[in-house]
């Protein structure tokens, strides 16, 4: 008997899954032994995205029967651009994004018959610097250390669209001054990089420097990955820092 399975999409923030995300799951009705799959966009490290999404998700009654990630051209104003993994994802990972959509329908029914060793396995990494930074990239922690984001009323035309599209729904343009980064703000910091006029404004220099040496790490761990023919990459990662 055919049974939806549930797919849910993800990027990374801060090695797991965005506040918003993680927010979304924890409020899903309770659905004993449902199926669902995982899949996830991501820059050098994943981290413990799909481990804690899984947990998570284990609580309102869903069972993870796969996942997929993939590179992503990822941007954030503190790092260069364009960043090391950029032009990702690319004609083969979609291939392999095709390929694991395809295959999810049978997985799901041999599960269903009993064939439990096909449920994925997730790992929790806690002993390295990036899970300690993890624990750290808390909303309380970016209030205190990301920069200001400002709206600068000259500039902005009240088109809305920083708001519209503010995953934690934290803006109020129509406030008088307009309001940013209000209570669920998950600071991933979009409403900046795409305002068509430029009227968000902030000082990102203390975070480039903050950055410089996770950058570092991450073509690290960028090249270990391209060794192991994991990763492909489009632009000259290694001259980035
Ligand atoms: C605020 C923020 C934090 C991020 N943190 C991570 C991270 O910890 N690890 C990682 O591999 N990528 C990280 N990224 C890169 C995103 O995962 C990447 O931009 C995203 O997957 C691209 O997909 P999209 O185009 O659907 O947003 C971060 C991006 C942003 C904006
Ligand atoms: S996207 Fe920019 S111009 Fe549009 S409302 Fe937001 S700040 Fe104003
Ligand atoms: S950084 Fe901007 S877009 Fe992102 S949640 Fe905060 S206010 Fe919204």
């Amino acid at each position: 008997m055919w049974s939806a399975i549930i797919g849910i999409g993800t990027p990374t923030f801060f090695y797991r899954e965005p506040v918003n995300v993680r927010k979304f799951i924890q409020k899903i009705d309770t659905m004993n032994g449902k199926q669902c799959f995982l899949f996830c966009t991501h820059g050098s490290i994943i981290g413990n995205t799909l481990y804690h999404m899984k947990e998570d998700l284990l609580k309102r009654g869903l069972l993870v029967i796969g996942s997929f990630d993939t590179y992503a051209s990822s941007s954030l104003q503190f790092y260069p651009t364009p960043m090391h993994t950029a032009y990702h994802p690319d004609e083969i990972e979609l291939e392999e994004a095709k390929n694991f959509g395809k295959n999810i329908c049978d997985i799901s029914l041999r599960i269903q018959k009993g064939e439990v060793d096909l449920i994925p396995k997730f790992e929790l990494i806690e002993d390295t610097w990036w899970a300690k930074n993890s624990k750290m990239a808390t909303p309380e922690f970016f209030r205190k250390f990301s920069p200001k984001l400002e709206i600068n009323v000259d500039k902005c035309t009240k088109c809305l669209q920083c708001q519209e599209n503010c995953p934690g729904d934290a803006i109020n343009i129509e406030a008088s001054p307009p309001e940013i980064q209000n209570e669920g703000c998950i600071f991933c910091w979009f409403c900046e990089k795409s305002c068509p006029v430029g009227a968000i404004e902030a000082d990102w220099s203390p975070m480039k420097e903050f950055s410089k040496s996770n950058l570092k790490k991450y073509i690290e761990i960028l090249k270990q990955a391209e060794r192991e023919g994991k990763f492909r990459p489009y632009v000259d990662y290694e001259k980035m820092y």
